[in-house]
């Protein structure tokens, strides 16, 4: 199967141009000026519209249970592909008893392989660090999961992680190039707030993010990165949210430390006052790290143009708002007790664009950058987030002129609420390949149940940039 896609505006990292993009099965063929549509299948006219790679979102939650509930899993991948992201990367907790590896081919049999609609590849959570599961973790990068995660945060649940834990991943995982990635927040100081503010009868969603404020990630940051320069080892910090906690990671990159992080679309877009919404609304946007004041959101920014932090990912947590982010509302409950996490996977993209490259803040080059080619970088997806021959004709074709409102209803994510309700939206994807495959047209999924495949990942991801083998 040969497609054409013509006359469109191809963006990279570096510079936008007019081009063809030629498609052999699932493969990128030729990028170039007025390719021959000599045998060519399909023709799909870009005209006026941008070509960009299929989005990599490097940080989503299709498994992820918070005190009993339990998130929309790979069934409602329908809303990646509509918001032009084509791979995705699940965070999947190891199963006490079980090792790392086990745990995920367990899952992803059961939740993922015929079921997702768009590409995927795995994070193996440590929660269970036992000396076996230990000296299994420089056979992940082996099996395909050159990355793995513990939680600093979330204290007196399963997956919490001490200290003694992630020292072993950082020298584990650098034995075979494995990523080390934290969730950076002091455990400890957010239990201490949490206990004093409900014994003060400070219950209300908004509390939330008073119980985890920017010392906590700061700290905690700063914690994980000292841990990597002892153990010699990357780190890449996930959903980083304040200045405190990027100055940390500036220092060390000015020290030449490897050390890595992404932000998180809702941390640029939105600040904690959504959490004070009245009836209920707040709990919405319930998420850890805590969403901040406004003063961080520029810092922020500023980070991603200047590379100090180098992906934007959704965190995306598919819990419902009637039933499960109202589980802190009743008597005797608090926010403590509402799902952390928000929906986000299908707007990513989307909302980047227009509050991001429509307003100045990031160039398209960046926004290819931080929404695709790093991500897929990140972790060691190498034939993903490029457009040029040789790779996976994972591609968005994206119409600029396009004018909307985001909102849950065309969100396919499966929950009865956005945070992106009523928001404007300029540009669309408004056709989607995977690996050659139309699964979006004229901005309708089209694609099937099972699509979607696992992509394992090389080792030695992006992290691993500057530091000798
Ligand atoms: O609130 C969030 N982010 N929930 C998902 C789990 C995590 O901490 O990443
Ligand atoms: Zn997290
Ligand atoms: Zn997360």
């Amino acid at each position: 199967m040969k497609t054409l896609i013509k006359g469109g505006t191809v963006i990279t990292t570096e510079n936008e141009f007019v081009a063809d993009v030629l498609i052999e099965d699932e493969k990128i063929a030729a990028v170039g000026k007025d390719l021959s549509a000599d045998g060519v299948d399909k023709v799909i006219d870009a005209a006026g519209k941008y070509v960009m790679p299929g989005g990599v979102d490097q940080h989503v939650h299709y498994s992820f249970v918070y005190k009993g509930s339990k998130v929309r899993g790979f069934e409602t991948t329908d809303a990646c592909a509509l918001g032009g992201t084509t791979t995705v990367i699940e965070f999947v907790n190891q199963v006490k008893g079980k090792g790392l590896i086990e745990s995920l081919e367990d899952y992803k049999k059961t939740d993922a392989e015929g079921i997702s609609m768009i590409d995927y590849a795995f994070h193996p959570v440590m929660v269970d660090p036992r000396p076996e599961v230990i000296d299994e973790i420089p056979s992940l990068a082996e099996a395909g999961y050159p990355t793995m995660k513990l939680f600093m945060a979330y204290k007196g649940q399963f997956f919490h992680a001490d200290d003694d834990a992630i020292i072993a991943a950082l020298v584990k995982g650098k034995e075979t190039g494995v990523t080390v990635m934290v969730h950076a927040e002091n455990a400890d100081m957010i239990d201490y707030l949490t206990k004093k503010l409900i014994a003060e009868g400070k219950t209300g969603a908004y509390y939330h993010a008073v119980s985890r404020p920017p010392i906590v990630e700061a700290e905690a940051t700063s914690r994980a990165i000292m841990l990597a320069e002892m153990a010699d080892a990357p780190i890449y910090i996930v959903h980083v949210t304040c200045k405190e906690a990027l100055q940390a990671i500036k220092d060390a990159q000015q020290k030449g430390l490897p050390v890595c992080g992404e932000t998180c679309a809702h941390y640029l877009l939105f600040d904690e006052s959504v959490l004070a919404l009245p009836n209920e609304e707040g709990a919405k946007y319930v998420c850890s790290p805590a969403l901040r004041t406004p003063e961080h959101q520029p810092v922020l920014w500023e980070a991603i143009e200047k590379g100090w932090l180098n992906a934007i990912s959704s965190d995306h947590c598919g819990f419902d708002w009637a039933v499960q982010k109202h589980l802190g509302m009743g008597e005797g409950c608090s926010f403590a007790d509402i799902p952390n996490g928000a929906p986000s996977v299908q707007n990513r993209m989307n909302a980047i664009w227009t509050y991001g490259v429509c307003e100045g803040k990031i160039s398209r080059q960046k926004f290819v950058e931080v929404m695709c080619t790093n991500p897929a970088k990140n972790n060691g997806l190498v034939n993903k987030g490029i457009i040029a021959a040789g790779y996976d004709a994972d591609i968005v074709v994206f119409d600029p002129d396009y004018r909307g409102v985001m909102g849950v209803e065309s969100c396919r994510e499966g929950v009865d609420y956005s945070i992106y309700e009523g928001m404007e939206q300029k540009g669309r994807p408004e056709t989607v390949l995977l690996r050659g495959k139309v699964i979006v047209e004229d901005a309708k999924y089209i694609g099937a149940k099972g699509d979607g495949k696992f992509v394992p990942g090389k080792p030695y991801g992006k992290a691993y940039d500057n530091v000798a083998k």
